[in-house]
């Protein structure tokens, strides 16, 4: 693989500031974002004013958790457009989640947001080892998920090419890719697995392409996702982080010289780890909610948004600002058999792990009896489609899942293609069991 590392000199001076003047920035900041909120969202007046909060009250950064979180819900109760803090005629874009219940959750951009946001993800991708005159396939989706056009804006702000691809069409990604020879690709993990697949069905070999790094996110993926994707077509495989409500993707990125973590730019966003079943803030490097506050959002500010997403606060390493541990899933995630907690990556470290297997999976949930019980569908690699290697690989990934997980799972290995195919973010589990 390709040494990437950025030089310093091409990062932005906030990048490596000390802690000191960081937090500065971030109590001048957010003193005005809670004002901002405040002044012009009848839903934080009234609930700053319910809890007692004043945005005068903030003198610490400490102090914001003396004010009331956000919920994914509030969106919903204010739909489309309740939660914006400016008049609709300023905001010059919209995004939505399609939501799988209910309404769409919709979030809205002022020119400045939408400039603020290519910059950071432009500093997403020169993080991940991208410089001007690169080419990016981009194959996160366009339309209303912030996917496709955040990438988009954040490729040109860098000043590289932008093949804006979107997502499906796999033959024809793998044609641009082998015609084009971008740098890089931008695309969820899971469709990399696609994209992979493709390659190897039109007997090319991954390693030969012209691909460098990939900037892989919007679902959970492992590590040994990464050294699979990594291993495949020798290129680096980096971490972006992010979400509609805060912005779309580029909230934090991986540096590819450390791996070691999605560095949240923290001059845009204040994170806050918190229990989520007291809702107390907990110390750097503790494991829980990952809760964002805006610091210059100005269409649509969020105060300590409930993000669900469950990861700890680590230290800055290549740059000053906060890492967050890759995250292992999402409280809504989270499945619980007979007592144990599971998330899909866990799963996922396993099937990697199993040889024999390809890296595709999925997970059903069903009820045995009055019990609730998993499944995992898998598939053998091509090279290993006879009866005693799927046995193998079958009898293997029950007692790792058993050993490690701590579950047992009935595990079904079928035949190359079987398992249904990413076209964005996967769908990890599908659940069987009857509605209460
Ligand atoms: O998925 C934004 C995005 C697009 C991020 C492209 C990265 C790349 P939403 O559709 O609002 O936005 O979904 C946000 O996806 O709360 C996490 O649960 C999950 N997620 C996003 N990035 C990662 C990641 C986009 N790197 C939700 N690792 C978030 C794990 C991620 N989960």
């Amino acid at each position: 693989m390709k040494d990437l590392s950025p030089k310093k000199s091409d990062l932005d001076p906030i990048e490596i500031a000390s802690r000191d003047e960081i937090s500065a920035l971030q109590l001048e900041r957010l003193k005005w974002s809670l004002g901002h909120a405040y002044r012009n969202v009848p839903m934080y007046k009234k609930r700053f004013d319910d809890a007692g909060v004043h945005p005068d009250d903030l003198k610490d950064l400490k102090d914001l958790a003396k004010f009331p979180f956000t919920y994914k819900n509030d969106l919903r109760d204010n739909y489309p457009f309740g939660l914006f803090a400016v008049p609709r005629q300023e905001i010059i874009r919209v995004h939505a989640s399609s939501g799988t219940t209910g309404k769409p959750t919709v979030v809205g951009y002022t020119k400045s947001d939408i400039d603020n946001w290519a910059d950071l993800v432009a500093r997403s991708l020169r993080a991940a080892g991208l410089r001007k005159g690169d080419m990016v396939h981009n194959a996160y989706g366009y339309g209303l998920f912030t996917g496709g056009l955040g990438a988009h804006y954040g490729i040109e702000r860098l000043g590289a090419t932008v093949v804006p691809m979107g997502g499906g069409q796999t033959e024809k990604q793998v044609g641009l890719i082998t015609d084009f020879k971008p740098d890089g690709i931008m695309v969820t993990p899971s469709y990399m697995l696609n994209i992979l697949e493709q390659f190897n069905k039109q007997g090319m070999d991954p390693r030969e392409s012209s691909l460098a790094v990939g900037i892989f996110g919007a679902e959970p993926w492992t590590d040994a996702m990464r050294r699979e994707v990594e291993d495949a077509f020798d290129m680096h495989a980096v971490d972006i982080y992010g979400l509609s409500e805060i912005m779309g993707p580029g909230v934090a990125n991986e540096c590819v010289e450390t791996k070691d973590g999605p560095v949240i730019w923290e001059d845009h966003f204040y994170p806050e780890i918190i229990n989520p079943e007291t809702g107390e803030v907990c110390e750097d490097g503790e494991q829980g909610e990952l809760v964002f506050t805006t610091l210059t959002k100005e269409g649509l500010p969020m105060i300590r948004y409930r993000t669900r997403d469950l990861t700890r606060l680590l230290p800055g390493t290549a740059r000053s600002m906060r890492r967050m541990e890759k995250i292992t899933g999402r409280s809504d995630d989270m499945m619980i058999l007979r007592g144990v907690n599971v998330f899909p990556t866990q799963i996922e470290e396993q099937v990697m792990a199993t040889g024999g297997l390809a890296p595709y999976f999925q997970i059903e949930l069903f009820r045995a009896g009055r019990m609730d019980a998993m499944r995992v569908l898998v598939e053998v690699v091509p090279t290993a489609a006879n009866e005693a290697s799927r046995r193998a690989a079958e009898r293997m990934l029950v007692k790792r899942i058993k050993d490690v997980v701590g579950i047992s799972t009935e595990v079904i290995v079928g035949d190359p293609g079987s398992v249904a195919r990413s076209q964005g973010k996967a769908v990890r589990v599908v659940d069987l069991r009857p509605k209460e």
